[in-house]
């Protein structure tokens, strides 16, 4: 639902007298609604255009480059003239189907600029500036195809300060661990990276709506100076447009503290096209447990064998856990023919011998769980567009609601192979891959199926388009919990402020047993585990360890029987990153509020005040937090207490934070009277 209440007041923009590049003139500005945002375009003396933010007249991105290098053409970024510019004002509130708030309102000035070569081509590009209170978006719009070689957008961060990022380009994909390192020491970063500038300001950049494009990350070349940098294909130039086009938003999200980013980041959905689907009440939000865990720590295989795991009499195991405790879902990993070899040749509608599809569909049926569906490409894309209408239809006739992909394979090594026969390797994040994905999502749409995406492109936020693009990894999940590097306790704190500002992350919480492969010691106290539930959202979350686990975990099992996986409203109480997290969410249709403090290594103690929680009401807190002596080194990482304790919006809470930490709490509301 749209409710639109535009201004609509386009307006003539004057040169203002404002700061510019030696030589340069200023030719358009325009502020955001409350004015704390501004942004300037200049043209300097050899027609060079550039971009720059301010907040509160502090500047933020000092004059900034656009522009594009093309492969079959001269550079568009230089003998450039102003055509014109205009500003429009929007102020409108949109529902979404789940997700962290019902409603969001995006609020912005919009400012077009439109620029003109002013010889030879007289080629024209028009830049679009959505200007918020807490950032600005930004796309150009060419009005021909191109071929492009690569962007020429910079970012020039007006102050040093300190950066959390993750390098582009690895093997491993999304899966690094953030660095944390002065801005100017930033190699070539994926996107989103966060900066805390020395004045304190807090800046992240990203993209939003990527569609028909290639990724971008941010390559440092001077200084602070980052530019963009676009992922390349198997071709020459890393993006081809065959008629004219927009290009993704560019996104700088900036405000006082990592909590104001973390609202600020609502804009990559404002920046989305409005829901193309239609009715998606079939999207239903919920948690899942998988025939899963097991295999990560190599108890149980994929393939078929003595030891696999989705067999008939595992998976309904599964299935009567998930029913007698209320989880509506079960994944089941493993089920089909092709994990034999080098995971690339799989097969979407061949079960194993000892996996009856129909008969466990009905059997979950019975109990009131669906099955979600599993397809590992081993990152073969094309051998599974070749499959993908049938695998879908499968999915859907055996009552699968969401399934999970998977394309694991070596960056830069998808296997694409075209039409005629021709063979090419991608990028996950290429123009070719970006379109890979978005196929799947609308071919598992017209199904009614929810794709779960692992070794994804990043979020963009394009949930809002296609909202069965339920969620995805796109980082460093808690499989790594059972491998050899594990990840650190300041993780959780990293990710909330960088990669989920892009969106919801597959994550897989609640690893309660503590214990990864080989039976090690996951670095984690048990209330962490439950907090996790509730500061790393997903419409859809894996309760991840196993029936085994969880009965001798039973006070965390409540939790996580308690803990929804939609919400009405958000609100981050406490928050630096890297360091803690403390999150509160309304439940969706239901007045119980939820909270949940990560820390990292260090015991930390947090003073929460209630303010969120209604007025007059009396709530019940049911605390899980950590216990005597917790410790993320030690055995007592599993000691929780839990206590019950009335409180009301006013008191102030205080958290203690265990090193590798956590607290959960349920609020529950008193019951309505009639
Ligand atoms: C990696 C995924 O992240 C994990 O969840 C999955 O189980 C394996 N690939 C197998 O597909
Ligand atoms: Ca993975």
């Amino acid at each position: 639902m749209e409710t639109v209440t535009w201004f609509g007041r386009a307006m003539g923009v004057l040169a203002l007298l404002a700061a510019a590049p030696a030589c340069a003139e200023v030719v358009a500005r325009a502020e955001s609604p409350d004015g704390s945002i501004a942004v300037r375009v200049s043209i300097d003396g050899d027609g060079r255009a550039t971009y720059a933010v301010t907040r509160r007249g502090r500047p933020v991105i000092a004059d900034s480059a656009l522009g594009f290098l093309f492969t079959d053409a001269a550079k568009l970024d230089k003998n450039l003239a102003l055509v014109d510019a205009s500003t429009t004002r929007s102020d409108t509130t949109w529902e979404q189907p789940y997700g962290e708030w019902r409603t969001i309102r995006d609020n912005n000035v919009e400012l077009t600029v439109r620029l003109r070569e002013t010889w030879r081509d007289r080629r024209e590009m028009a830049v679009t500036f959505r200007i918020f209170d807490d950032g600005v978006g930004f796309r150009y719009t060419l009005p021909t195809g191109a071929r492009i070689a690569e962007e020429l957008t910079e970012f020039a961060l007006a102050e040093d300060g300190t950066a959390w990022w993750k390098p582009a380009y690895g093997w491993n994909r999304e899966e690094y661990l953030y660095q944390r390192t002065p801005i100017s020491a930033l190699g070539t970063a994926q996107t989103v990276a966060t900066f805390r500038l020395a004045s304190g300001t807090h800046v992240a950049v990203h993209e939003a709506a990527l569609v028909d494009y290639a990724a971008m990350n941010l390559q440092r070349f001077d200084g602070t100076r980052l530019r963009a940098n676009l992922t390349p294909g198997s071709g020459a130039p890393k993006v081809v447009k065959t008629a004219g086009f927009s290009t993704p938003w560019r996104t700088i999200a900036i405000a006082d503290d990592a909590a104001g980013l973390y609202y600020a980041a609502r804009m990559t959905l404002n920046l989305n096209a409005p829901n193309r689907l239609g009715d998606v009440s079939w999207i239903k939000p919920g948690k899942f447990v998988g025939i899963w865990w097991n295999m990560i720590r190599g108890l149980w295989t994929w393939d078929a064998g003595p030891r696999h795991g989705a067999t008939n009499a595992n998976v309904r195991r599964y299935i009567d856990f998930a029913a007698d405790n209320g989880i509506p879902a079960v994944l089941v990993e493993g089920w089909n023919i092709g994990w034999e070899t080098d995971w690339a040749r799989q097969y979407f509608t061949r079960p194993t011998a000892d996996f009856d599809p129909r008969a466990l569909a009905a059997y979950a049926k019975r109990r009131g769980v669906r099955l979600i569906g599993h397809h590992e490409t081993g990152g073969a894309a094309s051998w599974y567009n070749d499959q993908l209408d049938a695998a879908f239809r499968f999915a859907a006739n055996h009552g699968e609601q969401v399934v999970k992909t998977g394309y694991v394979t070596d960056a830069g090594q998808v296997e694409r192979v075209d039409a005629d026969g021709a063979r090419h390797r991608e990028w996950h994040e290429g123009q070719w891959m970006v379109n890979h994905y978005a196929r799947v999502v609308e071919t598992a749409a017209k199904c009614r199926v929810s794709i779960d995406s692992h070794e994804p492109v990043k979020d963009t936020g394009l949930r809002r388009t296609w909202p069965n693009w339920v969620t995805r990894e796109g980082g460093r999940g808690q499989e790594y919990m059972s491998w050899a590097v594990k990840n650190p306790p300041e993780h959780e704190a990293n990710l909330v402020f960088t990669q989920l500002l892009g969106g919801p992350m597959d994550f897989t919480p609640g690893l309660v047993s503590l214990k990864g492969s080989d039976d090690s010691d996951i670095p984690s106290t048990l209330a962490k585990q439950l907090a996790d539930f509730v500061v790393i959202y997903s419409p859809f979350v894996m309760v991840a360890d196993t029936p085994e686990a969880y009965a001798r975990y039973p006070d965390a099992l409540r939790f996580i029987r308690d803990v929804p996986t939609d919400w009405s409203d958000t609100r981050v109480l406490a928050g630096a990153v890297g360091d803690y997290a403390v999150i509160a969410r309304k439940q969706r249709g239901v007045d119980d509020w939820f909270l949940g403090a990560v820390g990292d290594e260090e015991a930390r103690t947090l003073a929460v005040p209630l303010d969120f929680l209604d007025a007059g009401k009396a709530y019940i807190a049911q605390i899980y937090r950590d216990g005597p002596g917790a410790d993320y080194r030690a055995p007592s990482r599993h000691a929780m207490t839990v206590e019950t304790r009335t409180v009301r919006r006013g008191d102030t809470l205080t958290l203690a934070l265990a090193p590798g930490g956590g607290q959960a709490i349920r609020f529950v509301a008193p019951k309505r009277r009639r």
